[in-house]
């Protein structure tokens, strides 16, 4: 394979073609999703739900995200590796944010770093770019702001919070971020911010006039059951699929079915 860089991601917008990109946290799942070919895989905060079960993304920590980024990496031989900066790693000030990215990069080998937020933290963005780590933004739902927000309902509806998401879109695109996600916002507006950047902005919830799309992938394939926003598309009921199955295991074992003289020495 060719290797997807921040560079092929900026000339797939130029040419018209989408990029696709999927949550994962292990090397397992990483391995599959790059043999698919998802040209981009995100090693999200995510984590934190999905693997951990917390109720929100600000539990996990900065050596959680290392360990998952690092088993990912270790799977993948085509997609671009995004790993998040997990919530109080960056916010305290840019060489915070420095000091937690460059761990990223040297213990996980991942290929760049994500952050949420526009001009908060746009000192913290330009110092990690200045060392030369690529940067992908995210606006819009931002869900380590959860306590502010008080809600994950779709965020620039009202036209001060859409003018702001415009301008920090702007910003990132021009300090040198590579990409930014926009989370659960009209189609309308992601559209308009896709339209007024060269950058490509990869969407969850934000209509198809972007530039990419990310889901994550425990989502996508069904094995949760407790999450329908309608943004998300099921690809799979593997939660439906994967009961039956360890179900049927269970029985089988009680029934003594299994083993059977052939699965055993
Ligand atoms: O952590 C995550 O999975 C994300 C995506 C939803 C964009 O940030
Ligand atoms: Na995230």
């Amino acid at each position: 394979y060719k290797r997807i860089t921040t560079k092929s991601l900026i000339e797939m917008k130029s040419n018209g073609e989408k990029i696709s990109m999927l949550t994962a946290y292990d090397y397992t799942m990483a391995k599959i999703v790059d043999t698919a070919g998802v040209d981009v895989i995100l090693v999200g905060d995510s984590a934190s739900n999905v693997m951990a079960g917390h109720e929100t993304t600000l539990p996990i920590t900065l050596d959680q995200m290392i360990y998952h980024a690092s088993s990912v990496v270790r799977a993948v031989e085509r997609a671009l590796v995004v790993v998040d900066l997990p919530f109080g790693s960056y916010q305290s000030d840019p060489k915070e944010a420095l000091r937690s990215s460059i761990r990223i990069m040297k213990e996980s080998g991942g290929h760049a770093v994500k952050l949420e937020g526009g001009k908060e933290i746009k000192e913290s963005i330009k110092k990690i770019l200045h060392a030369g780590i690529p940067v992908m933004g995210h606006l819009g739902l931002t869900p380590q702001s959860i306590y502010k927000f008080g809600t994950y309902s779709v965020r620039a509806k009202e036209e001060e919070e859409a003018e702001k998401l415009i301008e920090d879109a702007q910003m990132l695109e021009k300090i040198g971020c590579f990409a930014v996600v926009l989370e659960k916002i009209p189609a309308e507006l992601a559209k308009k911010v896709a339209d007024s950047i060269s950058i490509p902005v990869i969407g969850i919830g934000a209509g198809g006039g972007v530039d990419g799309q990310v889901l994550v992938i425990h989502d996508m394939l069904g094995m949760n059951n407790e999450f329908s926003p309608r943004f998300l598309r099921r690809y799979l009921n593997l939660y439906e699929e994967m009961t039956k199955a360890i179900g049927q295991y269970a029985a089988d074992v009680k029934s003594q079915d299994f083993p059977n003289a052939n699965e055993q020495y």
